[in-house]
C-alpha cells in the first residue's frame, strides 16, 4: 500500500505566522494562522521590524498547534515546505530558519516555496480534482500577476504589475479615506453600500502587453479626496469605495479575460488576498460564465496568506524531487 505523505508548511512572509499540515498534496489537515493585524493597525500598515519579532514569538507555537490539530507528530512528517520569498526579508528569515531547524533535526527534506506559486496552489486543496494546465490571476498586497500553470511544477509568468499591486492600492485608498488597516476588506464593505458614480482614471484600459498598473488610479483617488477636503466638502466614502473598486477590479478582470482569450485557455483560477474581494469574485464569475470558461476561486481563508497553500505547493515539488533546498537556503525579498 502506498504510504501517506505528510508535509508541514510554514509561512511568514508578511504579517501572518502560519503553519499547516497537508496530506498527499490535496488534503488540508490543519491550517493555523496567527495574524498580527491588531498589532500593526495602529501604525496604519505593517511595520517590518515589529512583524519579524512577532513571527519569532509565534512560529514554534503555530507549528505545534498545526501538528496537534492534524493529529500527527514531528516524526510523521516527510518534508518541511517554507516560503523563502517574495516578502519582507526579516519576516521570511524567521520561517526559513524554523523550517531549516526542523528539517535538520528530523533529517527530512526542506522545500523552498515561491509565495506566489503557493497562492495559486491553494486551488489544488480547495478543489481536489483540479488539474493543470490553467491560467491564474494572483491579486494580493504584493502582486498582480497572471501566471500559466503548465503542470504541477511549471509556473510561467505571463504578466505582472509595472508599479503598485492591486491590494497595495486598496490599502492606500483606504488609508487616505481614514479607514483602518488592512484597507481591502474595508473598501469591499463600504463599496457594497455605495454607487460607482465617480470616474477616476478614464484612461485605464487593457494594455497591449497585458501588464498592470495601479499607481495612476491610486493617485487619482488621493487627489480627488484632497480636493474635496481642501474645499471643505463632505467625502462620499461609500461611493468612492464603490467607484474605485469598479475601476480597479473591472480593469483587472478585463486584462485577465483578454489574456485567457488570446492564449485559448478556458480553465481559470483566482488566488491571493484580493481574491477575497466580493466584486472581483462576482465579476470574474459572470465574465467566465458568459464565455463558458471554468473558474476556480478558493474560500477566503485560503486566499489570504496561509501555510496550507505553501504545504500544498511544496507537496507537488516533493513528489517530483523538485525545489529541495539545503541549509544554505536564504530568504529573498523579490523573486524575478
Ligand atoms: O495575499 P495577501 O494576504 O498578502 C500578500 O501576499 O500580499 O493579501 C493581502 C491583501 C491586502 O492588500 C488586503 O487589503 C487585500 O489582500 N484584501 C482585500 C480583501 N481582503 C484582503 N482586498 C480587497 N477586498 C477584500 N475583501
Ligand atoms: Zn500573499
Amino acid at each position: 500500500m502506498k504510504k501517506d505523505i505528510y508535509i508541514l508548511g510554514i509561512e511568514s512572509s508578511c504579517d501572518e505566522t502560519s503553519a499547516a499540515v497537508v496530506k498527499n498534496s490535496r488534503e488540508c489537515l490543519s491550517n493555523v494562522i496567527a495574524s498580527q493585524i491588531e498589532i500593526h493597525r495602529r501604525f496604519g500598515g505593517v511595520v517590518p521590524e515589529i512583524a519579524g519579532r512577532n513571527h519569532l514569538l509565534a512560529v514554534m507555537p503555530v507549528v505545534d498547534e498545526a501538528l496537534a490539530k492534524a493529529g500527527i507528530g514531528m516524526k510523521d512528517l516527510d518534508a518541511v515546505a517554507v516560503t523563502y520569498g517574495a516578502g519582507l526579508i526579516g519576516c521570511l528569515l524567521v520561517g526559513v530558519s524554523a523550517a531549516k531547524a526542523i528539517a535538520y533535526a528530523l533529517g527530512i527534506p526542506l522545500i523552498a516555496v515561491n509565495h506566489i506559486q503557493g497562492h495559486i496552489a491553494a486551488n489544488f486543496i480547495a478543489f481536489p480534482d483540479l488539474q493543470p494546465p490553467l491560467l491564474s490571476l494572483v491579486a494580493s498586497g504584493g502582486h498582480t500577476s497572471i501566471i500559466a500553470v503548465e503542470d504541477y511544477n511549471t509556473y510561467k509568468s505571463i504578466s505582472a504589475t509595472l508599479d503598485d499591486a492591486i491590494g497595495e492600492s486598496f490599502d492606500k485608498v483606504a488609508r487616505i479615506l481614514g479607514l483602518p488597516y488592512p484597507g481591502g476588506p474595508e473598501i469591499d464593505r463600504h463599496g457594497r453600500n455605495g454607487k460607482a458614480n465617480i470616474r477616476f482614471c478614464p484612461n485605464l484600459h487593457v494594455r497591449g502587453d497585458l501588464s498592470y498598473t495601479f499607481s495612476g488610479l491610486k493617485t487619482a483617488v488621493v487627489n480627488y479626496v484632497h480636493n474635496l477636503r481642501q474645499r471643505g466638502e463632505e467625502i462620499p466614502v461609500d461611493d468612492i469605495c464603490a467607484s474605485f473598486t469598479a475601476e480597479a477590479v473591472g480593469y483587472t478582470v478585463d486584462t485577465f479575460i483578454r489574456c485567457a482569450e488570446e492564449r485559448g485557455v478556458t480553465r481559470l483560477a483566482l488566488a491571493g488576498g484580493v481574491a477575497a474581494n466580493s466584486y472581483l469574485r462576482s465579476l470574474l464569475a459572470s465574465e467566465c460564465e458568459k464565455r463558458g470558461f471554468s473558474l476556480f476561486v478558493p474560500p477566503p481563508v485560503l486566499c489570504t496568506d496561509n501555510a496550507a497553500m505553501i504545504a500544498a505547493r511544496g507537496s507537488f515539488a516533493f513528489a517530483e524531487g523538485k525545489d529541495i533546498a539545503d541549509l544554505s537556503l536564504n530568504a529573498k525579498s523579490v523573486i524575478v
